[in-house]
């Protein structure tokens, strides 16, 4: 996992509705320069989008996010999903991916999360939902604690504030919605993407 948060300091977090649409909305990431994308098992073209990813833009590195059970793990593998993301911390899904050989970034929004997420191994965590579970503040708390931890912060992290995040000593990458708009992902608008990606592989606001 380290490798992989090493590779792109953001991560863009993608619903997609359309799966025909998902190969177009990745080359547009990487055009911009972002290599890793995570796609949220929240809809139902999902699954058939990550596999769409994999089979099509291989350059780009597609995860699947947003899994809440066990259940999910080896339908997300065998899409072709090459990490996974849950939004919390749950032993299920925890043993099912390493049943599955895939790394997981688990999520967490306290202390005894962390406490769980490391006896169980992890230095990389998900910190979920970043900016109402105390954002910047809580990350330079936790890391008293926690000093080999490190959280990739996701939820209410955009634009304006992920430069805040990433300068934290703890963040190597943040992880957001903010770079495909549902509205320019519906309108097919890929130039807007890649201009969206291109500004936060830039580490610009
Ligand atoms: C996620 O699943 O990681 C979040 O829903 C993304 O949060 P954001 O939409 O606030 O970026």
């Amino acid at each position: 996992m380290q490798a992989l948060l090493a590779r792109s300091p953001v991560i863009p977090v993608v619903a997609i509705e359309d799966a025909a649409a998902a190969p177009a909305l990745a080359r547009a990431l990487l055009a911009g320069g972002l290599s890793v994308i995570e796609v949220t098992l929240r809809t139902d073209d999902a699954l058939a989008a990550v596999a769409a990813i994999a089979r099509d833009v291989p350059d780009i590195t597609v995860g699947a996010g947003t899994l809440t059970t066990a259940g999910q793990v080896d339908a997300a593998r065998d899409a072709g999903a090459r990490f996974l993301v849950s939004p919390g911390y749950s032993d299920a899904i925890v043993e099912a991916a390493e049943h599955a050989g895939l790394s997981l970034l688990p999520g967490v929004s306290t202390a005894t999360e962390l406490m769980r997420a490391q006896a169980d191994g992890f230095d990389h965590v998900k910190f979920f939902p970043a900016v109402p579970s105390g954002g910047i503040g809580a990350l330079n708390a936790f890391s008293g604690p926690f000093p080999a931890m490190r959280f990739c912060p996701t939820g209410g992290v955009h634009s304006g504030n992920y430069l805040d995040f990433l300068q934290l000593p703890n963040v190597p990458c943040v992880g957001g919605s903010w770079l495909t708009p549902a509205d320019a992902v519906a309108a097919g608008d890929w130039s807007h993407i890649e201009t969206l990606a291109a500004s936060a592989a830039e580490g610009r606001r």
